[in-house]
Order: structure tokens, then C-alpha cells, then sequence
């Protein structure tokens, strides 16, 4: 795997309006070995883009060390909008940039603080907008090269990386959820091709 873009649970027990909660949301034993299988994957000096729940920082963050990643950057990703409140309003999402190994800086260095698009959630309780990722693939992942997400939910990151000519490949626990991903994939694969002019037929037929 050339780049890693996830987003797993946040470990708070997520339910949205209509009561659509999340598998592993509660506890954070699988943690360290899913993120021990994302270092093992990825190739040397490469980096994981891990957005988290700021509740279950320090879960994250050790989990991440101990399973070798180098904490290399912060993003930021403010809203105009508040998900939920406490004693603050709250307004932004977090991810860290991890290293495995040294890194090459990218070529264009994206700041991090970054603008964030409502996606309105019409796949997934927690979806997150294809615009916001795509800058982050061009960034960290070579033309042509493999995007991870083992957190896939309804494969944001994979249409991401599909969009930006680079290949996906996603695990998502809920079958209920592969489905929607794999319609959206599809569909995904029909609109590009009718953009592109070409339809599948003679795209096999060419190939
Ligand atoms: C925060 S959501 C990801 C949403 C995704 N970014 C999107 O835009 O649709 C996390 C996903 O991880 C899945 N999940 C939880 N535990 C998992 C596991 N052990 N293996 C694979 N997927 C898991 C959940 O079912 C959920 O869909």
C-alpha cells in the first residue's frame, strides 16, 4: 500500500438523528491490531492520514506509537456548521498525518488547516466528503499507486482515489454497509465511463 486514508469509530457510541449508530464504536480494543496491520501493510517511508475522536486522544495516539507510526502533522478541518455541542460548540475535525519510516515531503505541501464540506451523510451516519480527501491522496500518493482504508464505511476514500487516478482498497465489518459501498463504487465506475464517452463494452472490447 502506497498511502493510508482512514477514519475509524471514534469511540464515543455515535447515533445520528434517525438512531444509525457504528460497529466498534464503544471500545477500542481493536486499535493497536488494525493499526499494526496498516504499518505492516504500508510500504517503507510512506504515510497514514487517520482522522480520530479528540474525546480518545490518548487511545489513539499510543496505539498509533506502539504500533511504530511517527506522528508527522496535524489537520485541522474547520466547519461552518456545529455537529454537537458541550461546553463549546463543536465545529472542526481532527487527523493526524503518521510516518512510516522518513517520508519524502510532497511536492505541493498542503497546509493544515483545511476547509470542510457538509457531505451530507446520505450513505453513511459519519461520511466523509470526497472533496476534503482528494487533496490529502494527491498529496501522499503517487499517480497509479494503492490508497488503504481499513475503515471503509461507505468508501468515500476509495471514490476519492478512483478520482484522482489512483486505486482503493477498503475492509468494512458491516455487511449492510459493503453493499452500499460497492453500489456507490459501481456507480461511481458508470459515470466516469459516460463522462469519459466510453461505454463498458467497448472499453472490454479495447482492453
Ligand atoms: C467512521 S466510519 C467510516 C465512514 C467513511 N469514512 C465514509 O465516508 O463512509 C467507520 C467504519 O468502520 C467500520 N468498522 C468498525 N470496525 C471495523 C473493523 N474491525 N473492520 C472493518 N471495518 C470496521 C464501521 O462499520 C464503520 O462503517
Amino acid at each position: 500500500m502506497d498511502f493510508c486514508l482512514t477514519d475509524p469509530p471514534y469511540l464515543v457510541n455515535y447515533r445520528d438523528r434517525s438512531g444509525r449508530s457504528l460497529a466498534g464504536d464503544r471500545v477500542g480494543d481493536w486499535l493497536k491490531p488494525a493499526f499494526a496491520e496498516v504499518h505492516r501493510l504500508l510500504k517503507r517511508d510512506s504515510v497514514c492520514v487517520s482522522f480520530y475522536g479528540w474525546t480518545k486522544v490518548d487511545e489513539f495516539v499510543s496505539a498509533w506509537r506502539a504500533v511504530g507510526f511517527r506522528l508527522s502533522g496535524h489537520l485541522t478541518f474547520p466547519k461552518r456548521y456545529t455537529s454537537s455541542s458541550g461546553l463549546v460548540r463543536y465545529q472542526h475535525e481532527s487527523a493526524f498525518v503518521l510516518a512510516k519510516g522518513s517520508p519524502r515531503p510532497p511536492e505541493y505541501l498542503l497546509g493544515d488547516v483545511i476547509d470542510w464540506v457538509y457531505s451530507t451523510n446520505q450513505f453513511h451516519p459519519t461520511q466523509k466528503p470526497v472533496q476534503v480527501l482528494m487533496p490529502l491522496i494527491e498529496s501522499f500518493c503517487p499517480v497509479g499507486g494503492v490508497v488503504l482504508d481499513p475503515f471503509a464505511g461507505s468508501a468515500s476514500t476509495l471514490v476519492a482515489a478512483r478520482l484522482t487516478g489512483r486505486r482503493g482498497l477498503g475492509c468494512e465489518l458491516e455487511a449492510r454497509m459493503q453493499s452500499v459501498a460497492n453500489a456507490r463504487l459501481a456507480r461511481m465506475r458508470q459515470l466516469m465511463l459516460h463522462t469519459l464517452g466510453v461505454d463498458a463494452v467497448s472499453l472490454a472490447a479495447a482492453a
